[in-house]
């Protein structure tokens, strides 16, 4: 299966979201990072910039949300209504991350289970069966730009094999510090989505940010 690309809108130029958005249009995924001050030390947006991505998606793309906030069951509601199609929640941020997975499946959407770089992936194991999606922080959450843990790579290896292990089709993502320099390795190591902010929304403008990281998951081995 190839990899899909979930370019993070926490590094677009705001005052033209809906014409960053259009440059991703050939993105699976839509990855939107709510930051709520208090589980991370930055505040990003809320929902109606999740709407307004959702209003400027092209039909099919996945909207991938990823919340940064303290006790998240208690926004899933909202933020489902404002067009999520998967919300991710932090094994950190909730003393009921299986009640928080149950909440977002009664809801119709993908569930997703994250865990920050310092999170034993052993936390992961009593809801493993029941996620749609894992991601594997490989920065510390809070900002874009940062640079990639290259311990990451070791965490994906175990969980891809683990969900293989009881043949889970959940998807497998990472987010944070990836560039066309690592995805390949990642994708080696059983990444199915890679997140990317920095990377995609650079200098040189969405489309060829893209691009280029395509063009690195599909170059043969050297
Ligand atoms: C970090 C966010 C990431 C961030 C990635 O807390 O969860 O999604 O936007 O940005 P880059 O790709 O620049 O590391
Ligand atoms: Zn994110």
């Amino acid at each position: 299966m190839p990899v899909k690309l979930a370019p993070s809108i926490l590094a677009c130029d705001f005052t033209r979201l809906g014409d960053e958005v259009s440059a991703i249009a050939s993105a699976e995924y839509i990855h939107v990072d709510v930051m709520d001050g208090l589980f991370v030390p930055n505040i990003s947006f809320g929902l109606p910039i999740l709407a307004a991505a959702k209003r400027a998606a092209a039909p099919g793309q996945f909207i991938d949300v990823h919340l940064m906030i303290t006790s998240p069951e208690r926004y899933l509601e909202d933020f489902a209504a404002a067009g999520a199609d998967g919300l991710t929640v932090h094994v950190e941020s909730t003393p009921h991350l299986h009640r928080a997975v149950q909440m977002v499946r009664d809801l119709g959407k993908q569930a997703g289970v994250v865990l920050n770089p310092g999170t034993s992936l052993d936390t992961l194991r009593p809801v493993l069966a029941d996620v749609d999606l894992v991601l594997i922080m490989s920065v510390n959450p809070g900002f874009g730009g940062q640079r990639f843990l290259p311990q990451s790579l070791e965490r994906v290896r175990t969980v891809r094999g683990w969900l293989n292990d009881i043949g889970s089709a959940a998807e497998l993502q990472v987010d944070g510090g990836v560039s066309a320099e690592n995805a390949r390795a990642l994708a080696d190591a059983g990444a199915s989505v890679l997140v990317a902010g920095s990377s995609v929304f650079g200098a040189s403008g969405a489309a060829a940010g893209l691009s280029s990281l395509r063009a690195a998951l599909t170059q043969e081995h050297a």
